[in-house]
């Protein structure tokens, strides 16, 4: 009998693939990997059983996925387009891996995935699966059957699979880092988003009106420390989080340029991400010398951009990381954050490795700036621009 690892996440399409699959003959194996994803697990698994799965397997991964992949976010600061930090990006290389780990250990022919084909997931999966275990065949039936929503809602009904609670008027897909959603009401990009579009962000008229401040400490550029207490980084990144959908911080509506081509509205909640990036970049403004803060920001848009197409097994992923991390050497100290409704500040920031020097800055009588200096300084700067100047006969 043939065997197939499906990635799945207990929503409509990943249930009603794995019943397809049963159809053709395969004996499936559904993995759904925890990423921090705020869903029932124990009904996950049973829907998964009553789709046909021969097996459910839930793999715990936050852990990993906050030391291996969210660390390397903030330090890089990655933000794909400048504004959506790569909660679905940064997960899928992650399934994957997990997904073949189980296929090897079960002996597979065959992993399997739920997604479209219109979509940036099929190809993190399919790019990932295909670093990672070229010889497995790759199954994608929702896409490669063609099975559109309704037909796949059709299909949960009469298979009766019992799909009521997450046939939502969106598509969701949620992790540690943040929540998405697109779909129905959203793809007109004119609609402003409605309210029940949310749920990790509080409405306008539920956030508190007094500003609460916290302090994240970092070491070597990843958060290690929340008001002075070490903590784990799922932990802190779920507080900062928390904290900030209070405030209802962290909504971005955005139109984005997917790999596939398409251009899609996108919404997303990501306010302990947009936070810690914020307070990260605050600390590298402090501890960065000058040209590497400036050549910095060129190897971040092209990290975000190679983890947004599914590039993260991928040789220059890690030469970027190695330029990353040497960058972040000093990048350790202590950042205040500032939560007001539907914002976060930067309100100070403290390094021993501070590059910040008083003397130099103060206008006060401490001034330890030569000033003559900056007479020749200036002389010399523009001197290419007088003589060019002169040739044009302005003088
Ligand atoms: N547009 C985002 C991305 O490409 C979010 C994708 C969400 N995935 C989903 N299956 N709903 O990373």
């Amino acid at each position: 009998m043939n065997r197939a690892v499906l990635a799945y996440s207990g929503g409509l399409d990943t249930s009603v693939t794995i019943r397809w699959l049963v159809e053709q003959g395969y004996d499936v194996v559904a993995v759904a990997v925890d990423v921090g994803q705020q869903e029932d697990f124990h009904a996950i698994r049973e829907r998964g059983e009553l789709a046909g799965a021969a097996e459910v397997r839930v793999v715990p991964a936050v852990d990993r996925f906050a030391g291996e992949f969210l660390a390397r976010a903030v330090k890089a600061n990655a933000l794909y387009e400048g504004k959506y930090p790569l909660v679905s990006s940064l997960a899928r290389p992650l399934i994957a891996d997990e997904v073949v780990k189980v296929a090897r250990e079960v002996g597979a022919d065959a992993v399997a995935h739920g997604c479209t084909g219109k979509g940036n997931d099929q190809v993190r999966f399919e790019v990932s699966f295909g670093v990672l275990a070229p010889d497995l065949q790759v199954l994608a039936p929702i896409r490669d059957a063609g099975i559109p929503r309704e037909k796949a809602l059709g299909l949960a009904a009469e298979w009766g699979i019992p799909i009521a609670q997450v046939a939502t008027a969106y598509s969701i897909d949620e992790n540690l880092w943040g929540r998405t959603a697109e779909f129905g009401p959203l793809e007109d990009p004119w609609v402003a988003p409605p309210e029940d579009a949310f749920a990790r962000t509080a409405a306008t008229s539920d956030r508190p009106s007094e500003p609460t401040e916290i302090a994240v400490g970092f070491e070597r550029g990843v958060p290690v420390m929340l008001d002075g207490d070490l903590t784990a980084l799922p932990d802190l990144v779920r507080a900062v989080d928390a904290l900030g959908g209070r405030y209802g911080f962290g909504r971005v509506d955005m139109i984005e340029n997917r790999r596939v081509g398409i251009k899609s509205r996108e919404l997303y909640e990501v306010p302990g991400a947009l936070a810690l990036i914020a307070a990260h970049r605050a600390l590298e403004d402090l501890t960065l010398e000058r040209e590497v803060a400036h050549a910095k920001p060129a190897i971040e848009q092209r990290w975000a951009e190679l983890v947004y197409d599914g590039l993260w097994f991928s040789p220059l992923r890690t030469a970027l990381d190695a330029f990353v991390d040497s960058t972040q050497e000093h990048v350790s100290g202590e950042v205040r954050l500032q939560f007001s409704p539907g914002e976060c500040t930067v309100v100070g920031r403290r390094s021993d490795a501070s590059l910040y020097d008083v003397g130099l800055a103060t206008y006060g009588p401490e001034d330890a700036f030569d000033h003559r200096h900056a007479e020749g300084f200036i002389r010399l700067w523009g001197m290419p621009l007088k003589v060019w100047s002169a040739r044009q006969g302005r003088r």
